[in-house]
């Protein structure tokens, strides 16, 4: 599929089916803190398309002061956005019209005369697509919160177990010292973040050839290490004694021992699986536990580039680094993108988890969250220095 109109409507329908996946009522309601409902991605997704295309480039004014207030992220908070849904049938039918009208619009000025400088090199068709592709990423977790919860209620029938024998996380790979080429070199559309591509020097190290397993991340569990306070930073045991976690978001333990819940459904625990479901504290804790750190991000992505990590795209990487702007970094298309989330409190991610879209998978990806989350389906591969 290399025609980015057809990747765009490839998006708009994955992100439509994913709403569908899941029974109407439960499409406007909200399943998590962190989370707003279904129909609220779906318009807000359609929306900045809408601005972006047929207001910013198109001069047009085409969205009214209502889907303004709700559709935008700083005009409405979380807890208030399922209140203020419109109902399903009539949310999609006014998402369709705005998604035929832009695919109109697309054709009419991507052909011309005067190209909008955004336009050049397909820039915002691009920006757009992975825009829709980070909120069908968040509609998918949207959907696993939501299965948690009836899951909790109501236990399905059980998966079949996994292979009994955890696999080692690997061998090390060794990153020598030296200059690295870090962000964004042949990409069409970048994120400001992965902005400009530089040569940085990375101190030697050695990062794990494939992220922790949930068998490893078990004998963890089982050695106390929830408990060990010595395993913990002061921030990271701030947040434990105030979660009462002793275990990742989505696993239960049950008379039968271990399971795993998600729109999969329930099943006992994969040992050989990579781990997800943790937060930054309890990543940076299990290194701790095994004599480790976790990889900044500028060493993950050197590595990366070397083609030394396995299984990269499974579960997204904590990294230990904050989520900061690289040298001689400007924001683009818009400040909001990244600049308010360089604020010490964002940690970076890297690699992409099995819920992430095609076109935000690449080496130079920069993800963030707060060190607290839980839900966005992050595990940890480890490092170490050299000796
Ligand atoms: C980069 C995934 C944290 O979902 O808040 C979506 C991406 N930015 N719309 C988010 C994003 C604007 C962002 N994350
Ligand atoms: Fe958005």
């Amino acid at each position: 599929m290399s025609d980015p109109l057809e990747q765009l409507q490839d998006c708009q329908r994955q992100l439509l089916a994913a709403c569908l996946a899941c029974p109407e009522p439960d499409r406007q309601r909200q399943w998590h803190d962190d989370l707003s409902p279904l129909g609220w991605h779906l318009g807000h997704a359609a929306c900045v398309e809408t601005l972006w295309l047929r207001e910013h480039v198109g001069g047009q004014r085409v969205l009214d002061a209502e889907a303004r207030r709700h559709f935008f992220p700083e005009n409405l908070g979380k807890t208030y956005r399922s209140r203020m849904l419109p109902p399903w049938a009539a949310l999609s039918a006014w998402v369709t019209a705005l998604q035929a009208a832009n695919l109109q619009a697309w054709r009419t000025l991507r052909t011309a005369s005067h190209l909008h400088p955004l336009l050049a090199g397909d820039y915002l068709l691009h920006f757009i697509i992975q825009h829709y592709a980070q909120h069908l990423e968040t509609v998918r977790l949207v959907l696993e919160a939501r299965a948690l919860t009836v899951q909790q209620a109501r236990p399905a029938p059980r998966r079949p177990a996994g292979p009994a024998q955890p696999a080692a996380t690997g061998r090390w790979r060794t990153v020598v010292a030296g200059d690295y080429l870090l962000g964004a070199t042949d990409h069409p559309a970048p994120y400001d973040n992965e902005l400009p591509a530089q040569r940085l020097a990375i101190d030697g190290c050695q990062l794990a050839e494939r992220p922790v397993t949930n068998g490893e991340y078990l004998r963890f569990i089982e050695d106390g290490g929830y408990a060990q306070r010595d395993c913990w930073s002061l921030a990271g045991w701030a947040w434990r004694c105030a979660q009462a976690v002793g275990a990742p978001w989505h696993w239960r333990r049950t008379s039968e021992g271990w399971v795993e819940l998600g729109t999969a459904g329930v099943g006992s625990l994969a040992p050989a699986a990579p781990l997800h479901g943790i937060c930054w504290y309890e990543a940076q804790a299990y290194a701790r536990w095994r004599g480790a750190r976790l990889p900044s991000a500028d060493e993950w992505e050197a590595a990366a580039g070397q083609g030394l990590l396995r299984e990269v795209g499974v579960v997204w990487e904590w990294c230990a680094s904050a989520f900061a702007p690289r040298p001689g970094f400007a924001a683009f298309p818009y400040r909001g993108y990244s600049t308010p989330w360089f604020d010490g409190a964002h940690r970076e991610l890297r690699g992409g988890s099995s819920a992430t879209p095609a076109p935000l998978r690449r080496t130079s990806f920069r993800n963030f969250y707060t060190s607290d989350k839980r839900h966005i389906r992050a595990g940890v591969r480890l490092a170490r220095d050299l000796a």
